[in-house]
């Protein structure tokens, strides 16, 4: 469906016909696909929309309009962040801990408002990501900045631009008096990074010898506080609408319909927001969101309550730190301390070693955690961790439990010194720790740890997804001799599995089925499910793309792979 460009032929105002077309198109697709999640398209047309418009506007750049979708990818590095000043500043939240403080805050309100009518409330899910601000004047997106201070922040506009379902220009529903665009629209809203973008980040930097984020939060933080706005563009950042600098500029009386207004002009709105009646309300969406925090896409820390209604919002107004209008519910810590009573250093199919902290027993949000990631060498000693120290540990969601900080008033004087061991501690090889990377490896390639790892991998989700071929399988295969490399996989004989420990006719039968269901992956789930360093489910995709076939990827060279062209799709 793309039209193929004609360089010479077309000329200065086709081709803005054609851009504005495309402008149009690519806005309205890549808002069904991450606003509303429910795609018109296929990936490869959009991505062919996409690539249309970044090649025209390339040959008329003085076409390139400040609402294009091409921003997206992001502009030239900066060499540093103006500061961007609030007009309206960019308040804190005070907090309630209990159904009882929640209560004191309804009461706080009457007593100010002199009344004893309850006031509605809205309770949204407290996001743990980064503050924002973003301006639109006349429809169009003309600043973004971060919080800062609250009276000045930093001016991200670039990097904030990047973000897929930030609208770069309003929407205007023709006709209605509610759906015109105000002159200028101040918008405040938090930027995160969801749960498996996060992890997705994390298992990369790992692999380029990267330091860890710690957590989502942090993770988004730092993607957005990146000079080079395609930095920003390749991290996934999502961002939910909360609120807005001045309610005035806006035709709504309530935040009810407040977001409902800000989802027509294009903002995504949290689904999860709730208007609640009472105060029982109130705490049965706390209890409610606690219960299903997990299973969120993305982290949330607590709940936020705010009164509906502006004109009271008005009458409270703010202290000069947060607004009385509103309160934070936080969720119970996720913090515990325990006994570190050792250090694990497990070696990865990449031959990372990991350091893995070997706890006493703690439960921590019902959970039991026994074993915490320490990440890698420079963590340890950036913490001073000595084995046999009460140590405080926290666990974020799904995110593995990890070590904050050694309590050291609790020292005894038996603690012992954590040594990172200089031989691989299952093939003894010595170990490797390039300069300016944080990850110490293992670089033989014998070691059988990384082969079993490898494997598992192989046959796992991320590889060809064998149902039923486990971690635990591959292990006993490996021990008994069965398979040694990943050929094996594919001709394990019948009999010598049926007689295992464990193992008996039928499910020998249904793994070899398995084994054959899954033997004929596309070329692009084939390269990617060898684990190679650097080569993850977007490299794979991209080789595919550029290579036909595996003899042809087998017999590229360096300039073959440097021809390799980093693509726009939006699957990143
Ligand atoms: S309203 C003037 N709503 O929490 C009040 N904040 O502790 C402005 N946050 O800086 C905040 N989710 O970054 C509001 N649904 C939500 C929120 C939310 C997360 C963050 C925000 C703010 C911090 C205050």
């Amino acid at each position: 469906m793309s039209k193929k460009i004609n360089k010479t032929a077309m000329d200065a105002q086709e081709a803005e016909k054609r851009l504005d077309d495309l402008r149009g198109q690519i806005t309205r697709h890549a808002h069904q696909y991450y606003v509303l999640d429910d795609p018109l398209i296929s990936d490869g047309e959009y991505d062919r929309l996409f690539r249309e418009l970044l090649e025209l506007e390339e040959q008329f750049p003085e076409l390139v309009t400040p609402d294009s979708p091409s921003l997206r990818v992001g502009g030239e590095p900066l060499d540093a962040f103006a500061e961007a000043a609030h007009d309206v500043p960019m308040l804190s939240l005070d907090n309630v801990f209990d159904a009882q403080e929640l209560l004191s805050f309804e009461e706080k309100i009457q007593r100010y408002l002199q009344t004893t009518v309850q006031p509605t409330y809205l309770a949204e899910p407290k996001l743990d990501g980064l503050a924002v601000e973003l301006i639109y004047e006349n429809g169009l997106l003309i600043q973004g900045s971060t919080r800062g201070n609250g009276l000045v922040g930093e001016n991200i506009t670039a990097q904030l631009q990047t973000v897929q379902v930030i609208p770069l220009r309003l929407a205007a529903k023709e006709g209605k008096q509610e759906g015109a665009i105000p002159e200028k629209l101040a918008v405040r809203g938090e930027v995160f990074l969801p749960r498996k973008a996060f992890l997705q980040l994390n298992e990369q930097r790992a692999e380029q010898g990267e330091a860890l984020f710690a957590n989502p939060r942090n993770a988004a933080a730092g993607s957005l506080r990146q000079l080079d706005p395609k930095v920003t563009a390749s991290r996934s950042l999502n961002f939910y609408v909360y609120g807005v600098a001045d309610t005035e500029a806006t035709p709504c009386a309530d935040l009810e319909e407040l977001f409902s207004w800000l989802g027509q002009l294009g903002f995504p709105v949290n689904p999860l927001i709730k208007f609640c009646r009472t105060l029982a309300e109130v705490e049965a969406q706390y209890q409610y969101l606690q219960t299903i925090r997990h299973e969120l896409e993305y982290e949330i820390d607590g709940m936020v309550i705010k009164v509906a209604d502006f004109a009271l919002q008005q009458r409270l107004g703010n202290t000069t730190r947060a607004p009385r209008w509103a309160t934070a519910w936080k969720f119970p810590a996720t913090q515990a301390t325990t006994v570190m009573t050792g250090v694990d250093f497990q070696v990865g199919r990449t031959g990372a070693i990991t350091p893995v902290a070997l706890l006493e027993p703690v439960e921590v949000e019902g959970v039991i955690v026994r074993r915490a990631s320490l990440h890698n060498q420079d963590e340890i000693e950036r913490k001073g961790l000595m084995i046999g120290d009460t140590v405080l540990i926290q666990r974020a969601g799904d995110v593995i439990p990890e070590i904050v900080k050694p309590i050291t008033e609790q020292r005894t004087g038996e603690e012992q010194p954590l040594v990172f061991p200089s031989q691989c501690p299952i093939c003894d090889a010595p170990l490797q720790r390039p300069e300016g990377e944080a990850i110490t490896r293992c670089v033989s390639l014998l070691c059988p740890a990384q082969q079993l790892q490898r494997m598992i991998y192989f046959v796992g989700k991320a590889g060809l997804d064998i149902d039923g071929f486990g971690r635990k399988n591959v292990e006993q295969l490996m021990e008994v001799g069965l398979i040694q490399e990943i050929p094996d996989i594919f001709r394990l004989p019948k009999e010598q599995l049926a007689i295992l420990d464990g193992w008996g006719e039928k499910s020998a039968e249904k793994l070899l089925l398995a084994i054959a269901e899954a033997k004929h992956p596309t070329l692009s789930r084939f390269i990617g499910a060898l684990g190679i360093r650097y080569v993850g489910e977007m490299t794979s995709e991209l080789l595919t793309r550029h290579f036909s076939s595996l003899d042809d990827l087998l017999a590229a060279k360096k300039d073959d792979l440097l021809a390799v062209e980093a693509s726009v799709s939006r699957r990143q």
